[in-house]
């Protein structure tokens, strides 16, 4: 309190409304207009690879793809965290972990995802308010009863909506409203890519993902090729009319990838800010491809997902999505691009030293490159 007490008059305010933000009563993910809304009626702003970090935790790792953590991002506005999941082998232990890894645990491991959905547990106690959706990308096929036992460990499991068929989207509108997801405290959306609903009797709150929604490309390298045209599942590739009759939810990726040498991509930084401009007419920017979506479909994305969600702002292209003008209880963070800084000394915590490791991993890529030539 002393320093405090010592700071000028004016930032303390700013101070406090940062420590307690939250969606007050009677709002809904940040504003009262979305209350009565359907969850698929709702534009989630989702931060891609969430707990993929360019920071001094990784030593501002090439592979990152936020600057925040998946905390701060949900205090921000983000309402869509995705990451991967993939097994981990305990060299101490010798058990096999699940670890969110970036592509290959060498390369950016954020560690278990039994901690990061802790995280999230924690972050919807102290937000009662708010629906939060978590996408999994399943790469090494986890099995339901595996996930579930992460989910139990982390405590989440307690927000778990439950769809009342796991294997047929409801039609356009016919989601629950966000108030009654808060009402009945059923305030966490779990979704999975892929796992098959016919083998998934144990834990029915995780949905298949391309049971649920469509997507746009993604790894989209040239700003100019960005497009609304379904990509997957298959069933809807390539035909707008087949995604919407299918009832499928539109998650609609944004992200740029620079193509590195040997077929690797990493997040396009040098760009975001162009990226994630909110500013209609943008080439490749967020907003346009908002209302270009929004065009083609008669209705908003329910999803947009971004790399470095802080910059933009890309929440303020998600807010005119929704109609929403004055949110509430919402942190205002940097839009800065953040830049490395010496920091030498770092990377010794989570993710480790990330541009060593990247660097590492693409010289093993190119040896089983040569080698399967050879
Ligand atoms: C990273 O930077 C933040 C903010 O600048 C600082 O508070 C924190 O101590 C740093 N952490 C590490 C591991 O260097
Ligand atoms: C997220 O980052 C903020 C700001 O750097 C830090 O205070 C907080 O401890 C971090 N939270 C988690 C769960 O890592
Ligand atoms: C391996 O397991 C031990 C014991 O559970 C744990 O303390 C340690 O953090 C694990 N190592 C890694 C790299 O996750
Ligand atoms: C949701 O959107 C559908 C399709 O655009 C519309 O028909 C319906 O009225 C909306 N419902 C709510 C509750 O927002
Ligand atoms: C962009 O799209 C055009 C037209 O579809 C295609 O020819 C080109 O290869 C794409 N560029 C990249 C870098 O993918
Ligand atoms: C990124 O920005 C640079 C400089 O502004 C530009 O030359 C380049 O074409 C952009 N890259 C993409 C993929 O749009």
């Amino acid at each position: 309190m002393l320093s405090l007490l010592r700071l000028p008059a004016a930032i303390l305010p700013l101070l406090w409304s940062i420590a307690t933000a939250q969606t007050p009563i009677g709002a809904c993910n940040n504003s009262p207009n979305l209350c009565a809304k359907t969850y698929d009626n709702v534009t989630h702003l989702g931060a891609h690879d969430s707990p993929f970090l360019r920071d001094n935790t990784t030593s501002y790792s090439t592979a990152g793809n936020q600057f925040y953590n998946s905390t701060v991002q949900l205090d921000s506005g983000v309402r869509l965290l995705t990451a991967q999941v993939h097994s981990f082998s305990n060299t101490s232990t010798n058990a096999t972990e699940w670890h969110l890894c970036h592509t290959d645990c060498l390369l950016l491991d954020a560690g278990p995802l039994s901690a990061w959905l802790a995280d999230i547990n924690s972050w919807m106690n102290a937000n009662p308010n708010d629906v939060v959706t978590v996408l999994l990308v399943n790469s090494n096929d986890m099995t339901a009863q595996q996930l579930d036992a992460e989910f139990t460990a982390s405590g989440i499991k307690q927000y778990a909506y439950t769809p009342s068929s796991t294997t047929v989207a409801p039609s356009a509108g016919g989601w629950p409203t966000l108030s009654s997801l808060i009402s009945a405290n059923q305030r966490l959306m779990t979704f999975v890519a892929s796992l098959d609903p016919s083998s998934n009797s144990v834990a029915p709150y995780l949905m298949d993902e391309f049971t649920f929604m469509y997507e746009n490309p993604f790894e989209i390298t040239d700003a100019n090729n960005f497009t609304c045209t379904p990509d997957r599942p298959a069933a809807v590739q390539g035909s707008p009319q087949a995604a919407v009759n299918s009832n499928r939810m539109f998650l609609m990726n944004h992200f740029l990838d620079s193509a590195q040498a040997f077929g690797i991509d990493t997040p396009d930084v040098d760009n975001i800010s162009s990226t994630n401009s909110p500013t209609l007419g943008t080439p490749g920017g967020l907003g346009q491809h908002v209302a270009d979506c929004a065009y083609v479909y008669g209705r908003s994305p329910t999803f947009a997902l971004v790399d470095f969600a802080n910059v933009g702002p890309a929440i303020q292209s998600i807010d005119r999505a929704n109609g929403v003008q004055q949110p509430l209880g919402r942190s205002v963070i940097s839009t800065a691009v953040l830049k490395e800084t010496v920091d030498s000394g770092a990377g010794k915590s989570r993710g480790g030293d990330g541009s060593s490791k990247f660097a590492f991993v693409v010289g093993m890529l190119v040896a089983v490159t040569l080698a399967s030539w050879a």
